[in-house]
């Protein structure tokens, strides 16, 4: 019988994992503490355990290399509650057989418990990696910000953790701004390359007449006009990562020349008579379906085949709306010292947008938005007109008469944040300071509205009138107005 071992200290989590696997006619063991689970696989190493990464006495991930010498033949899935790259990459890096993030979906549980018991000796990690890149990226400081969790990410940031401790070629796949060239460059920084260049060419952008001898280079003679020896692009990256962007374009000549290197790991520099070795990593982009490419001719197949042996798809950010406003206020982060909120509305009107541009699109919105607000938070009126909604334009025309729900919300946004700057929000105390301005101009306006009846004021407020004559009382031997610039 298939022993599993859960690692989890979340009681609920044990107890509706022990009941469906023994359902299942698995034998299964419980431990709540890094300690007990180190326990149980010396006494009885189990086929297959699930880790949470947040154990009250450890860290699950770097557990896992204790508990893999307590257990070496087990399979290690990794729970955690934050699906980032970080995690997937630390996880590959400790060979966790599969990571899976929080909420769990216990059908999808099964089914990894199911893989891995099945798998025998083979291991996730160990599919495509060489036994020289186990020690691959390291906790993921030096990466480049990949940010966003939503679940259509999380299969990303497996395979780049996973393409990361492997020398296979790598194509990514996604629409234009979702992130391919910033995950290329995941790869090779996560890699055991990332001492070496990351070299960017967009296959794309050069003239077809230039293509060869900007990604070969040529020797002195090769043609009129070389009259010196060059090297490419290739050689520019050796010992490091070539990324090909818009690899699709790629003329045929060149597509020969690349599929030569991808076999032989050399290149010839154009009218060049001896062949370069080198050591370059080739990670490729595009935008388009090259498979159709292949069908209509365009590609190369054999090509495909030698380029396609990872291909990593990046969802359009459509499909991932949790992260539209946590790369929103990432962007706002990154592009201003001292970056600004931003207002319920505004976020609203930045997920109701399809978003045909991607991430990048995103970012300029937010460049837009910091560049006509000038203090307090990102409103609606700050986003570019096509965002903000049939309803959403504060500023203008009062066409359909009355602000509407968004509109509203905005102004009391700016409002507040001109009350809270008006109060010198940043001193102490600003709670008091900022409560009695609002109240004693409430007072103010009730009592004159009221034509200085205090019962009908203090109605009006939802105040005892003898609070009100009370307040009215302090307010006056004290005060100069609220609202002078303090
Ligand atoms: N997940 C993400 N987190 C943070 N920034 C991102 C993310 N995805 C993309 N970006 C940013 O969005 C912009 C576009 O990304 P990138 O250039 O990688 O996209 P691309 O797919 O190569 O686009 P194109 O097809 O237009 O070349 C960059 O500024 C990049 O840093
Ligand atoms: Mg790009």
């Amino acid at each position: 019988m298939a022993h599993l071992l859960i690692i989890d200290d979340e009681a609920s989590i044990c107890y509706a994992f022990r009941r469906y696997f023994e359902a299942r006619g698995l034998r299964v063991s419980v431990a709540a503490t890094a300690r007990a689970g180190l326990d149980v696989c010396r006494r009885d190493p189990p086929d297959v355990a699930l880790v949470d990464v947040c154990l009250p006495d450890a860290d699950g991930i770097g557990l896992l290399a204790d508990l893999r010498q307590a257990a070496p033949a087990a399979r290690f899935l990794v729970i955690t509650a934050f699906g980032t790259l970080e995690t997937a990459t630390r996880a590959v890096a400790g060979e966790a057989f599969d990571y899976l993030v929080k909420p769990l979906d216990l059908a999808r549980v099964a089914q990894a418990v199911t893989q891995a018991l099945e798998s025998g000796q083979s291991d996730l990690a160990d599919a495509t990696a060489p036994a020289a890149a186990t020690h691959a990226a390291r906790g993921g400081t030096q990466a480049p910000q990949l940010v966003g969790a939503a679940p259509a990410m999380q299969e990303v940031y497996k395979q780049i953790a996973w393409a990361a401790r492997s020398e296979a070629a790598v194509i990514v796949v996604g629409a234009t701004g979702t992130g391919k060239e910033l995950t290329a460059q995941s790869i090779h920084d996560l890699s055991p390359r990332r001492a070496g260049p990351f070299v960017a060419v967009n296959c794309g952008a050069l003239p077809e007449s230039l293509v060869e001898s900007e990604l070969f280079g040529y020797a002195r003679g090769a043609f009129s006009g070389a009259v010196s020896d060059k090297p490419g692009r290739f050689e520019t990256a050796h010992g490091g990562t070539l990324f090909l962007d818009e690899v699709g374009d790629l003329p045929p000549a060149a597509q020969v020349k690349l599929l030569r290197f991808l076999d032989t790991q050399q290149v010839d520099r154009l009218g060049s008579l001896s062949s370069r070795a080198l050591d370059v990593r080739i990670v490729a982009a595009t935008h388009r379906d090259l498979a159709e490419a292949v069908a209509a001719g365009a590609f190369r197949q054999d090509l495909y085949y030698r380029l396609a042996v990872i291909v990593i798809h990046l969802p359009p950010l459509r499909d991932r709306r949790a992260d539209i406003t946590v790369l929103a206020r990432h962007f706002l982060a990154a592009l201003s010292p001292s970056p600004p909120a931003l207002s319920a509305a505004a976020a609203a009107c930045l997920e109701a947008w399809p978003w045909p541009g991607n991430v990048r699109e995103l970012r300029n919105v937010m460049q837009h938005a910091l560049a006509v607000c000038s203090t307090g938070p990102i409103l609606v009126s700050h986003l570019p007109p096509a965002l903000r909604g049939p309803h959403g334009d504060s500023g203008g025309a009062a066409g359909s008469g009355g602000a509407t729900g968004a509109a509203r919300q905005d102004a009391l946004e700016a409002a507040l944040a001109a009350v809270a700057e008006a109060c010198d929000w940043r001193r102490p105390g600003v709670h008091t300071r900022a409560v009695e301005a609002l109240e004693r101009y409430l007072i103010r306006r009730a009592m004159a509205d009221a034509g200085g009846h205090q019962i009908e004021a203090a109605e009006h407020l939802g105040m005892h009138r003898n609070t009100l004559r009370r307040k009215l009382l302090e307010d006056r031997p004290q005060d100069p107005p609220a609202s002078g610039h303090a």
